[in-house]
């Protein structure tokens, strides 16, 4: 491998591809590849030091069948040790892959690991002037690029890629160019951080269809979590967000509570996330911790607020529905009487107008709430332990067609798993099966 220096490498994108992600890359591209002719042509246009032409190379001669490959590298010393290293195996172009006049599109198979960077956050090697995307990726242009030269029957592309691009908007017309033309054929996603890069990345391979039935971008996250499949349809009535007001803490409030939570005095009780169980606030019952103290039954002391803090935390008490965050599964609990305030980081959702916050409660508290939760949280930096639960992510759930009188009943009862049963009911949705399994196994108490 050549050797360069720190700089240059992060301003090229050189982090090499590790080799037990070469080898299943390779695997996976090469898995039942279809070929029009005995020779098979294959491009990798940040080629680097030729590791994965190399893997392909081998693998299809080991197989007997003829290789014509194409690398292309932007820094002149790696081409030309790469070509050096490749031999006559392989054609390697100097220069600039997202600027070469490229005059074929007939390769069989498009392998990349291209340069990740945003031209906010460094200066690329390319100018990136993308009309109308002005965040592209480098990525997301070496994956246009990847369309373009791949042929039109069974070509494929097999490409390493950030994980943001799965859900990223500047990403979204390679995205829906892709799962129009392609069907996916593999994925891989790892919760670590790959190369000495620190991002975390995902793998896929597609192939030109002449009959593509989309892509489930987040799937290729939360398939490798295994989380159960989204039912196949659901019979929604607009959003939460056209009921609810919304709101997160943050840390101003934190600050602004810190100091004036006692276990004494008559304010209102102070509700942290830690004492959310779906239906349930154990406030009084279990004790928490609140800006390093720990207490038995935190309440605010009101006289001891700023202005600004006391007109915060009295705003607050208002019929609403608080929602933990680090959960496993969405952990949602109603307050009609408005009479908590909620810790930095709960999320409390306001009704709007004819819905009630046990309506609200219980629609959270479903297999269905989580699941939809989950996959807006595999595209934003994903812990695989915890639901990311924020403002965006719960204003995009969708409310049901069907009521939900029954299910915030249920809830009231204390019946969790009938509250999501119903609410099921009330989406029609007719697949319990393995996402109600999911959402029991992960319901506080149950969490491994
Ligand atoms: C992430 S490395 C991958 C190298 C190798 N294919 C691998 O899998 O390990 C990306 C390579 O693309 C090169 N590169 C960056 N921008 C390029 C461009 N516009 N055209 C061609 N190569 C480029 C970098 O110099 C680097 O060697």
């Amino acid at each position: 491998m050549v050797r360069r220096a720190p700089d240059e490498r992060s301003r090229t994108g050189a982090w090499y591809t590790p080799d037990h992600l070469v080898d299943l890359l390779v695997a996976a591209s090469l898995d039942n590849l279809r070929t029009p002719t005995a020779t098979v042509r294959v491009i990798d246009p940040a080629c680097g030091d030729g590791r994965l032409l190399a893997a392909v190379i081998s693998t299809l001669e080991a197989r007997g069948l003829a290789v014509e490959a194409v690398g292309c590298e932007i820094d002149p010393p790696t081409a030309r040790a790469t070509r050096e290293r490749l031999g006559s195996s392989a054609t390697i172009i100097e220069g600039d892959a997202l600027e070469h006049p490229w005059a074929r599109s007939d390769f069989d198979l498009v392998i990349a690991n291209p340069p990740f960077s945003s031209p906010l956050s460094k200066r690329g090697p390319t100018a990136i002037t993308e009309p109308g995307s002005p965040y592209a990726d480098l990525a997301t242009r070496f994956w246009d690029l990847a369309l373009e030269l791949i042929r039109p029957e069974h070509g494929r592309i097999a490409l390493i890629l950030p994980q943001s691009i799965l859900s990223s908007r500047d990403a979204e017309n390679v995205r829906r160019h892709t799962e129009s033309t392609c069907r996916l054929l593999w994925s891989w996603w790892s919760e670590t951080p790959a190369f000495d890069a620190q991002i975390t990345v995902c793998s896929v391979v597609f192939e030109r269809s002449q009959n593509p039935k989309g892509i489930d971008w987040t799937g290729v996250v939360t398939d490798r979590l295994g989380l159960p499949p989204l039912p196949s349809r659901l019979s929604t009535n607009g959003t939460i967000a056209e009921r609810a007001r919304i709101r997160a803490n943050f840390r101003d409030e934190y600050y602004g509570l810190a100091g004036c939570v006692t276990d004494t005095g008559s304010g209102p009780p102070l509700i942290t996330s830690g004492l959310i169980d779906p239906g349930t606030c154990h406030w009084g019952r279990r004790t928490t911790r609140f800006a390093k103290q720990r207490f038995q039954a935190p309440r605010v002391d009101m006289d001891c607020l700023s202005d600004r803090f006391h007109r915060w935390a009295k705003s607050t008490l208002e019929p609403k529905v608080l929602v933990a965050t680090q959960t496993r599964v969405l952990e949602a609990v109603s307050d009609p009487d408005g009479s908590w305030v909620p810790a930095v980081p709960v999320v409390r959702l306001e009704p709007l107008s004819h819905v009630t916050p046990d309506e609200i409660a219980a629609l959270l508290t479903s297999p269905i709430a989580s699941r939809l939760m989950w996959s807006q949280s595999a595209g934003t930096g994903l812990s695989p332990k915890s639901l990311r639960v924020g403002v965006a992510g719960l204003s995009d759930l969708p409310w049901p067609a069907g009521g939900l009188h029954d299910a915030a009943e249920a809830l009231n009862h204390g019946d969790i798993a009938a509250c999501g049963r119903l609410v099921h009911r009330a989406f029609d949705i007719t697949e319990q099966g393995p996402l109600t399994t999911w959402w029991e196994q992960h319901l506080p108490g149950r969490v491994e």
